[in-house]
């Protein structure tokens, strides 16, 4: 085991963020968006570089998505994030400021037709792009509720055109400890590595995420390319992607290799199965004080709970 201390979101959010910190949030968002606004002119949180897909959006909205509450506040989701390449802490935007976002290239490897690597405006370009209302649920009992942009993960496995014969899609973030100071914290199994089965990854809901609130990806939120699978906890939205690895194996995830008897493989949301630590009934909703109950699959399971009929020895909820 690599690790040699407790990463903070690993604890519930109330003993890891003393109270005066929550108390003096509004303060503290009105001050840093202030700041973002004055530093950037005028598109809080946004990158200084010019995107250069920046006329896809906004996409058209999937009206199918729909959400059961109010959208979070865009100053509350961008100022309260996990992106522990940058730092172990929530106001990671200013830190994630250092991410270099072009060039940018993605490789397709492993069990494929053909491995290749493609820069990341020409990917996203010869994707169909939408918008969609997705609530996010965190591990830690916290929870967002987001106009993600980008295009359907099943439309990117198609695009890499995967052998019959994978079982899994592997997913890394890039690697470069030059640049996130995070990553010099050697006890962290870098790169960050998520995995999806095939079904998974193709299922309606996967979707690869270039965009938020109609505008390109800020950095915290791990532009220019990241996952949204919003039936599992938020640590399997990987961040910042440069590469897709199909496999026969499972793979052994980021936070797998830290703890695995308290994040595994599946991770799908269960308010009935506590993590090891605390409560997985109920969610803070991000921007309010409100708790409210948290719903099996995240309220997805109409479209995925199929996946997983017949596997009842794999530990699906943690
Ligand atoms: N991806 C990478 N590369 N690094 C991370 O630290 N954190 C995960 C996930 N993806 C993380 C990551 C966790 S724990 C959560 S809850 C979500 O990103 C947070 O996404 P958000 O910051 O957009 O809310």
């Amino acid at each position: 085991m690599l690790i040699k201390s407790t990463p903070s979101w690993q604890m519930p959010e109330r003993e890891a963020t003393p109270e005066h910190v929550f108390l003096n949030r509004r303060k503290f968002m009105g001050a840093l968006a202030a700041g973002a606004t004055a530093l950037i002119g005028g598109n809080a949180f946004a990158a200084k570089e010019a995107d250069p897909t920046a006329d896809l959006y906004p996409a058209p909205r999937n009206k199918n998505y729909v959400l059961d509450r109010p959208v979070t506040k865009e100053l509350d989701a961008a100022a309260y994030n996990n992106f522990y390449e940058f730092g172990s802490h929530k106001r990671i935007a200013m830190e994630a400021g250092a991410l270099k976002l072009r060039p940018w290239t993605v490789s397709f490897e492993g069990m494929v037709e053909k491995e290749r690597q493609v820069d990341i405006d020409t990917l996203i370009r010869a994707m169909p792009m939408e918008e969609r209302l997705y609530r996010m649920r965190c591990v830690e009992a916290w929870s967002m509720a987001v106009p993600w942009s980008g295009f359907a993960m099943a439309e990117l496995v198609k695009y890499a055109k995967p052998l019959s014969s994978a079982k899994y899609v592997v997913m890394q973030t890039f690697l470069n400890a030059k640049m996130a100071s995070g990553q010099k914290q050697v006890w962290y199994p870098w790169p960050y590595t998520e995995g999806l089965t095939m079904a998974e990854a193709t299922n309606e809901l996967a979707f690869m995420v270039t965009g938020i609130y109609g505008k390109p990806l800020p950095k915290q939120f791990g532009a220019p390319l990241r996952l949204a699978v919003p039936w599992k906890y938020g640590f399997k939205s990987i961040k910042s992607i440069v590469r897709f690895k199909f496999t026969d194996k499972r793979p052994v995830t980021f936070w797998e290799q830290i703890q695995a008897a308290e994040y595994g493989f599946w991770a799908n949301v269960n308010p009935e199965v506590r993590h090891a630590r605390w409560s997985q009934a109920t969610e803070r909703v991000l921007g309010t004080n409100r708790r409210v109950p948290t719903l099996p699959y995240n309220g997805y399971g109409e479209q995925v709970a199929s996946i997983y009929d017949g596997m009842k020895g794999e530990i699906l909820f943690r």
